[in-house]
């Protein structure tokens, strides 16, 4: 495979990686990042409809002792799009942004509803608007996980719940299957999952069957 960049496409990443340097069109956001200081992590999602994409850039204090005090420091946005997805951006950097950051490990944790809350109530929020924030957001966080070698925290970042009755991800399951377990029965007795409602039995049967990718497989 050929891994070398044509210039141009070295610059279009160059500008997405350090958009303050490159002087991408940007910034929306109340960001007093210095001009010349590069991003740790950067992330970008598309609306459903394709019709918008959003970009954000963090920079985060890491923590030398405890890796669970690494600290968004500032967070940074730009789209090309729909005026509702800017409204649920600027929440959520709002939300990051505000008291002087917020640990990485909180921000893994917001959801839709934290931002939904804050954004004007007579308007139905969709999650169409919301999930791509929150999605470049997590990827954000993912890549300065992958820039700085924390591979754990990488890995735990992209793992999704698969049986909500035991809290067990689909890395647990897909780590059962690696470690021998064949059937639904010897992933159950592995991992819990399964064990309550039974709601997830489909879910743990497609990984199993390897219809279903898991956070151990590439993170996209
Ligand atoms: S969600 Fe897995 S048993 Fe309930």
């Amino acid at each position: 495979m050929n891994y070398e960049l044509t210039l141009q496409q070295a610059e279009n990443h160059q500008a997405d990686a350090h958009p303050a340097r490159h002087g991408g069109r940007l910034l929306q956001s109340t960001s007093r990042l210095s001009e010349t200081l590069a991003s740790d992590g950067f992330g970008k999602s598309k609306s459903a409809d394709d019709k918008t994409l959003l970009k954000i850039w963090i920079k985060v204090r890491k923590d030398s002792q405890i890796p669970e005090f690494d600290t968004i420091t500032e967070c940074k946005w730009s789209f090309e799009g729909e005026d509702n997805l800017r409204k649920y951006t600027e929440r959520l950097v709002e939300l990051v942004n505000e008291n002087g950051g917020i640990f990485v490990e909180d921000a893994l944790k917001l959801q839709e509803r934290d931002i939904f809350s804050m954004v004007d109530e007579k308007i139905h929020p969709s999650e169409a608007f919301v999930i791509p924030a929150l999605r470049a957001l997590k990827k954000a966080i993912v890549n300065y996980f992958e820039n700085t070698k924390q591979d754990e925290r990488m890995r735990k970042a992209t793992e999704t719940i698969i049986c909500h009755c035991r809290h067990v991800t689909d890395a647990d399951i897909q780590e059962s299957i690696e470690k021998g377990c064949k059937t639904l029965e010897e992933i159950s007795m592995a991992t819990g999952a399964g064990t309550g409602c039974n709601s997830c039995i489909g879910r743990v049967t497609e990984i199993l069957s390897g219809r279903k990718k898991t956070a151990l497989g590439k993170f996209n």
